[in-house]
């Protein structure tokens, strides 16, 4: 059995964890940072910097303490080492080098996206490689094909906005404050998902790409004509964004016919719309669902720790000078698809 330290500050969470190789979450810290942020509508990457600066020793020293643990104790220091904003990254990153070096502790430097992608694992022991990934977040909406540690084939990703920026931007169109993905769903509860007719991008097209960007729009003219109310916007919203994923998950399974599990990580996951059609999907392939628990859905320093954890256990480990990267594919040999704002 391994214990590994995870350290999470790729975006507005500053987050430090303990977990062990037989998937116990031995302690956690985790601090938002939505009230330095939200008088701007979003996440500002100095303010985000200095506030992980200013959180994260601490909160390393707490989580050991609340674990009884010793840094000699450790088998691993895991660290987030990208994507994401990149002053916050090496935050992380740096500490962790830091760490690892005083202890003689290997250090991990875990993707971001991986943590996300192989969160499922550290919530269930039943849930082996192969499955279908949909990773959604503010970052990111792709779907990947997991066939191992390390083994990411990404056969679909946005042309442009991810499902989370297109939640967040539909809150501040309706004023529902940062960040908006919780908010939208509250409201949507009370409104009619048939209300407003608002379009389905990309739905129909052969690649299971996704785009949001003409959602985002439609959203902005529905609230600019005054014709329909918030709850019918967020609820009509949310159908067309669940009505995607569908689409575009029908076509890439058509791909992968031979894996057993869909699974779905990343913030956008914490949503019940969401994973209530996700898990009829599933159903109707007979396939089995898996969807983390919410707190291991929305960023996190566990699922880095786990995601090190596996590497622990595959015997890898990083030299301590390796740099942070502010953009790191899980697919390296994906191509790049054409759209306005392209993202890897
Ligand atoms: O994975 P995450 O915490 O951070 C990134 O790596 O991006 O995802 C954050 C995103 C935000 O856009 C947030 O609005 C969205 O996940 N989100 C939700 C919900 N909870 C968080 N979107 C829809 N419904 C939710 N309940
Ligand atoms: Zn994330």
């Amino acid at each position: 059995m391994g214990i590994v330290l995870g350290i999470e500050s790729s975006c507005d969470e500053t987050a430090a964890a303990i977990v062990t190789t037989d998937r116990r979450i031995v302690a956690q810290r985790i601090a938002s940072q939505d009230e330095e942020h939200a008088p701007y509508g979003g996440v500002v990457p100095e303010i985000a910097a200095r506030a992980h600066a200013e959180k994260l020793a601490p909160m390393i020293a707490a989580v050991m303490d609340d674990a009884g643990l010793e840094l000699s104790d450790l088998d691993a220091i895991a660290a987030t080492a990208g994507p994401g904003l990149i002053g916050g990254v090496m935050v992380g990153l740096v500490s962790a080098k830091a760490l690892a070096m005083a202890s003689e502790v290997p250090l991990i430097a875990i993707n971001h996206l991986e943590g996300h992608a192989l969160s499922p694992r550290l919530a269930d022991a039943e849930l082996e490689f192969p499955y279908a990934l949909l990773l959604v977040s503010g970052g990111h909406c792709q779907i990947l094909r997991v066939d191992g540690v390390g083994k990411y084939r990404r056969l679909a990703t946005t042309i442009d906005d991810a499902l989370g920026e297109a939640f967040d931007k539909t809150a501040k169109i309706l004023g529902l404050g940062y960040p908006g993905g919780p908010a939208v769903e509250k409201l949507a509860r009370e409104g009619n998902p048939q209300a407003v007719p608002l379009p389905r991008p990309l739905v129909g097209s052969g690649e299971p790409h996704f785009s949001f960007a003409g959602l985002k729009s439609a959203v902005l003219r529905a609230k600019e004509s005054g014709q329909h109310s918030d709850a019918d916007i967020a609820a009509s919203f949310q159908q067309a964004a669940v009505d995607c994923l569908l689409d575009r998950l029908s076509i890439a399974f058509d791909t992968m016919d031979d894996v057993p599990a869909l699974v779905v990580a990343g913030g956008v996951a914490a949503n019940q719309a969401v994973r209530g059609a996700l898990e009829t999907l599933a159903g109707e392939r007979a396939m089995r669902f898996v969807a983390p628990p919410l707190a291991l859905c929305t960023d996190n320093a566990a699922m880095i720790a786990w995601a090190g954890a596996e590497r622990l256990a595959s015997g890898q480990s990083d030299p301590l000078d390796i740099a942070a990267r502010p953009r790191w594919p899980l697919d390296p040999e994906a191509e790049p698809v054409r759209g306005a704002g392209y993202k890897a």
